[in-house]
């Protein structure tokens, strides 16, 4: 009898784990908040109503819908769309190098192949997990803007046409393990971009394209609306009381990217047909693994505040994860469906 009493009480402890309150500054959250109007009074944007599953993980009902996740290798293929410094394709390119284990292990914990275990924790009807290889495969440079500086949802997938049928070096058609990530630079525009996105991922339809391709958009948003889609290297107006943190790698817009390009990725790689792991009865508004802990990056993470980060004492960045060859990456935390909660490898024990 005198054993229940802790037994009771780590049970409180445990369902009132960390709360879910993904996050992202989006302007349409501060309708009355104008930039251009800064003498207004302050509107004092309520955080809390910005949540987008307010309370607890309760009111999240994450359900598998029978269709494939990706089992198999992963290759990317970046489609780099615009204008893109050889620096830039370096932070990428090295963040995709570190997501399948290193052996030996040459990674300082936390890492970023330990942040993909959490998307390996999905499975599909067989049973069989998401793959832990993802590799980087042939690149695309798209340099001359083919489809021009204002692109559309459905341009991406001519873009992704113009590429695996491009008559140099076209991009291998690969539907069993190919992610087709197409990375347009921050002079182009996209629909709904700052407002709404910061990147999406779908699959291409064969009337278009021929194959049925799992792609991805993200787009830079350095100079256009780094304040939104690379919080919390940039910090919005109208989210007072918060400094930006220093970007990793010195590139607020591409290591904002970063973090995108992973929710894209653990999103595709367990919803690469929009038929398989996503909460909310609408497969047009699926809500995946990855919306779930949107703007969490550490223990404690909810609301504007990003969680507990590392900061890289050299250069002063904030990081949450390791990669190869001693970079630093900043990427959300994902949705772990055992825990019921959104997790990462740099996690603080409670
Ligand atoms: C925002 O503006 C609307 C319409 O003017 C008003 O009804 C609402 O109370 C305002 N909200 C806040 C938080 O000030
Ligand atoms: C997947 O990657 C692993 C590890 O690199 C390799 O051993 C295996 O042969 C690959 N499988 C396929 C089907 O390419
Ligand atoms: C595979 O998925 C199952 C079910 O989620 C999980 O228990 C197991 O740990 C996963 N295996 C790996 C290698 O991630």
């Amino acid at each position: 009898m005198r054993l229940l009493i802790p037994v009771v009480v780590l049970l409180i402890l445990s369902v009132a784990a960390p709360p879910v309150a993904a996050w992202r500054p989006w302007p349409h959250l501060f309708p009355n908040t104008s930039v251009s109007s800064p003498t207004a009074p302050n509107p004092k944007p309520d955080l809390a109503a910005s949540k987008k599953y307010e309370g607890s993980s309760e009111f999240v009902h994450l359900r598998y819908h029978m269709g494939p996740v990706l089992t198999a290798n992963i290759t990317v293929h970046p489609i780099w769309y615009g204008t893109w410094s050889p620096s830039q394709k370096h932070v990428i390119r090295a963040f995709i190098r570190s997501i399948s284990p290193t052996r030996p292990s040459s990674v300082p914990h936390p890492s970023v192949s330990a942040w993909w275990r959490t998307v390996r924790l999905y499975t599909d009807q067989t049973g069989s997990n998401i793959t832990a290889i993802v590799r980087l495969g042939a690149e695309k440079n798209d340099r001359f803007y083919s489809h021009g500086e204002q692109l559309t949802r459905f341009s991406v997938q001519s873009i992704i046409r113009t590429a695996v049928t491009a008559r140099t070096r076209p991009l291998p058609v690969n539907p069993r393990g190919g992610f087709y990530l197409l990375l347009t630079s921050s002079d182009v525009g996209m629909d709904d971009f700052c407002g709404n996105v910061c990147g999406f991922h779908y699959f291409t339809f064969p009337s278009v394209v021929g194959y049925t391709l799992p792609y991805a958009w993200v787009g830079n948003s350095g100079g256009r609306c780094a304040e939104v889609c690379a919080y919390p290297f940039a910090i919005p107006s109208y989210v007072p009381g918060r400094r930006p943190e220093r970007a990793p790698n010195g590139d607020v817009g591409v290591d904002g990217m970063v973090s995108v390009i992973g929710h894209e990725l653990a999103e595709m790689a367990s919803n690469p047909l929009i038929n398989a792991w996503y909460a909310g009865g609408d497969p047009s508004f699926p809500t995946e693994i990855a919306d779930l802990c949107e703007g969490i990056y550490g223990t404690g993470g909810g609301g504007a505040y990003t969680g507990q980060l590392l900061v890289d004492g050299r250069s002063g960045g904030s990081y949450n994860l390791n990669g190869v060859r001693g970079t630093k990456f900043l990427v959300q935390w994902i949705w772990n469906p055992y825990l019921n909660y959104c997790n990462g490898p740099n996690a603080l024990d409670l």
